[in-house]
């Protein structure tokens, strides 16, 4: 069985530039459906995501190249409005080519993208936005179908801000006849550059990254081919400050906008680690001699919040910090299961619905590790690298979603992490 093996102990030390961002990559490739000829994507991370995304492309008829880091999509010749269960259930988020189809061939249908390791994850307001456009939306034992003659600009107001429902909004708005507004839109940086995306292709829209966006619609118009470089994944660099916090050492992580993490950078702070930050950088230092300090509660919220994302590898953090830090996980209603991973290690760890109390320990010990989700995955690979002895980690399928090399960016940073090869 195929493991990631990590050596505790070993403080981390080096620099790495940060992996483009697969919160960020998986929209924009949504977004070049919208064009009827060439868009580039540049900086495109090597993830189990980003690979069922491009299948689904050339399901429905898009001619998709690969060269390096970079993915160009021709959409010119999207024909197919079908995503077959099978694509949809390698990756769940592909509910949003639900409104570029929708606003390219005027019908779109899929299979329900189903729950996943966090949860039940509905995609209501993603219909009701679509509605709201102007789509009849059907919604049958085998799936869903939304019909448009044609797309009608419209206010949207979202009960949650939903990011993927912000966004499958803002792209299918974009085809729409007339103005749009999208109310309690999401605030991710990810939103800004699928704006900034929708421009390059010649888009008129407005106010991302605030919680009101603006979309003047093409009125049915294709949009052109546009270009962009994805952004430094901020939930990567969370995940290896929280590293560095663990083991111990110093670490230059680049490539991401340090303001992105102040929330993440905030808390590892108050722990007691050294931050400093500026421009794409950002340096995290823990003389891991000094134990960490239990912090204030750690309450996950939208951007910007602090992200529920980072929530597993700052646990993971803090099993070893002196006294008790609370987290209160307010995003999804399954997202603690890395909690009796950790406790195989020795961590102290209370759960009451929401709410986890991490109890410091004085030092994990390694264990026999299985991943259950991404984010929970990843903060096993933390947890490790401050534990006593090796630890190995199984089920990497779900780290390979949005890590492209996690056992090649622990070593580049002195860590001991390999694989042992599938059997
Ligand atoms: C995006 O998921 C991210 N995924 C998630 O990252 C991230 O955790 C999440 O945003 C929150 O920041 C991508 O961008 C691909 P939401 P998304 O819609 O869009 C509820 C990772 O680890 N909701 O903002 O699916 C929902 O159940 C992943 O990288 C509805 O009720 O998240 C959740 O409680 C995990 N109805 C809340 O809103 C809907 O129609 C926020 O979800 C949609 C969402």
């Amino acid at each position: 069985m195929e493991a990631l093996w990590i050596e505790g102990g070993r403080a981390l030390r080096g620099e790495l530039t940060v992996q483009g961002a697969k919160n960020s990559v998986l929209p924009l490739l949504a977004a070049t459906l919208l064009a009827e000829g060439k868009s580039t994507i540049r900086n495109c991370p090597k993830l189990t995501d980003v690979t069922a995304s491009l299948d689904i492309l050339r399901h429905l008829g898009c001619e998709v190249t690969e060269e390096g880091d970079a993915v160009t999509v021709d959409a010119g010749t999207l024909h197919t409005c079908e995503i077959p269960e099978a694509l949809m259930r390698s990756m769940r988020s592909s509910v949003i080519f639900l409104g570029p189809v929708l606003a390219r061939l005027g019908v779109a249908g899929m299979c329900y993208p189903g729950g996943c390791e966090l949860g039940p994850r509905p995609i209501d307001l993603h219909l009701e936005a679509l509605s709201r456009l102007g789509s009849e939306v059907s919604e049958g034992a085998d799936g869903l179908r939304c019909a448009a003659v044609c797309l009608r600009g419209n206010d949207i107001s979202l009960s949650i801000p939903s990011v993927g429902a912000t966004e499958n909004a803002m792209l299918a708005a974009t085809a729409a006849t007339g103005v749009t507004t999208i109310q309690n839109a999401a605030r991710e940086p990810e939103i800004v550059q699928l704006q900034d995306f929708l421009r390059s292709m010649g888009a008129d829209v407005q106010g991302a990254g605030t919680s009101v966006i603006t979309v003047r619609g093409t009125g049915g118009t294709p949009l052109h081919g546009g270009e962009v470089t994805v952004m430094g994944d901020r939930i990567v660099a969370a995940t290896y400050l929280a590293a560095a916090a663990a083991a111990g050492g110093e670490v230059c992580l680049r490539g991401v906008d340090y303001r992105q993490l102040s929330p993440v950078s905030a808390i590892l702070a108050e722990a007691g680690c050294w931050v400093k930050s500026g421009g794409n950088e950002i340096v995290l230092r823990r003389d891991a001699a000094a134990p960490l300090k239990a912090v204030r509660p750690v309450r996950t919220a939208p951007y910007p919040g602090f992200p529920t994302d980072a929530q597993a590898p700052v646990m993971a953090s803090l099993c070893t910090a002196k006294g008790a830090s609370m987290f209160v996980e307010n995003m999804f209603s399954s997202r603690y299961r890395h909690i009796d991973e950790l406790r195989k290690m020795g961590a102290d760890i209370r759960t009451e619905g929401r709410v986890a109390v991490v109890c410091g320990v004085e030092r994990l010990h390694a264990a026999a590790l299985e991943a259950h989700d991404l984010r929970g995955g990843a903060a096993l690979a933390v947890a490790a690298l401050g534990a006593e002895g090796e630890s190995a980690i199984y089920g990497l399928r779900h780290i390979r979603r949005g890590y492209a090399d996690l056992a090649g960016d622990l070593t580049a940073l002195n860590a001991k992490a390999y694989l042992t090869e599938k059997e």
